[in-house]
């Protein structure tokens, strides 16, 4: 078997290529490491891949590509990510990773072999919504510029399906944590300034709520979203550990065992008060189910960095 994983130094793809190995693939991974955050971490989280011989490292811009390896399977997870950064003059950079970029692996592999091409989308293809638990088929109205730019890329993956047959499925990713999270993000933000004593910038009251999901479980999802017989479908996929951002750090506190220093500041412009997945449809057709809680998590976490 042979798979190709886009943005396979970044945080999710990193984790998702160590599987693939480990599953006896053949990866072959492209990533330009953008600078959205450092190289040096990127670099990092590919090391142990790249002591594989079964993995090959491309480092290209794959808007800069006119061929790809001819693969059974393309996990896309190469993205400008990020929705606090997606304003202004950013947005060409996320039009042009987001949008651009999955047209140009979609219109290569449409009339390619391929078992599947699994697309990594978003739970901010959903914006603000009161109906909680999101259901996959709940109003699409993105709240950030990032989450449009998802949402069109995830439509493009349905259109190839729908006119060439390309067997794409779309797994809507809710905030996922776990080592090697990006440094941009909640969990990890907060972890580090409690083990350094140092005060939380908080946005909004706090009690705004969030799915998290363990970065193990994405995982998994990509691999029965591959192996399934499903294609032109998306699926949400979540932990099923829907918590307020207040309780999370309440949860960290304990774990790490300092006191917490919160400062509550304006809420940022593009992100959304809830989120919490109804995961009911990825367990009926691929078979996934979370299996690593949020506390679980948050204890696999910290000790991830506390013994790096
Ligand atoms: N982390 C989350 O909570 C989360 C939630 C929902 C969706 N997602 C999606 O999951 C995917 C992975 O997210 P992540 O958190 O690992 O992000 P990340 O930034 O750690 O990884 C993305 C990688 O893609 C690479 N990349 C971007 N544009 C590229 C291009 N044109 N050519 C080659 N490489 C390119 C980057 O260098 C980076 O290493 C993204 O598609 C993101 O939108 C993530």
């Amino acid at each position: 078997m042979r798979s190709l994983v886009t943005g396979c130094t970044g945080f999710i793809g990193s984790h998702l290529t160590e599987k693939l190995l480990r599953e006896g693939h053949e990866v072959i991974g492209i990533d330009c490491f953008t600078d959205y955050y450092s190289r040096e971490i990127k670099e990092n989280n590919i090391q142990k891949a790249l002591s594989d011989k079964n993995f090959t490292f491309l480092e290209k811009d794959i808007i800069n590509l006119s061929t790809f390896p001819e693969v059974d399977y393309v996990f896309h997870q190469a993205a400008q990510a990020g929705v606090r950064a997606s304003w202004g003059k950013s947005f060409e950079i996320y039009t042009e990773n987001n949008i651009l970029v999955t047209q140009k692996l979609l219109e290569y592999y449409k009339d390619r072999n391929l078992n599947k091409f699994v697309f990594a989308s978003s739970s901010s293809i959903y914006g603000n919504t009161d109906e909680l638990p999101i259901l996959e088929d709940t109003q699409k109205k993105p709240f950030s510029p990032y989450g449009v730019t998802k949402l069109a890329a995830e439509n493009l993956c349905l259109l190839y399906y729908m006119n060439y047959g390309t067997p794409t499925v779309s797994l809507r990713y809710f905030t996922v944590y776990g080592p090697r999270q990006r440094p941009d993000m909640g969990i990890n933000k907060f972890v580090h300034a409690v083990l350094n004593e140092d005060r939380i910038e908080v946005y909004g009251d706090g009690n705004q709520t969030r799915d998290f999901t363990f970065i193990s479980d994405v995982v998994e999802a990509n691999l029965l979203a591959a192996y399934s017989d499903v294609i032109g479908e998306y699926f949400n996929i979540g932990g099923g550990s829907r918590i307020s951002v207040n309780d999370l750090l309440k949860l960290i506190e304990k774990v790490v065992g300092k006191d917490v220093h919160i400062k509550y500041i304006e809420m940022q412009k593009g992100d959304v008060q809830h989120t919490f997945a109804d995961v009911t449809k990825a367990e009926k057709m691929i078979g996934y189910k979370s299996v690593i809680g949020i506390e679980q998590g948050i204890i696999k976490y910290v000790y991830s960095i506390t013994n790096e």
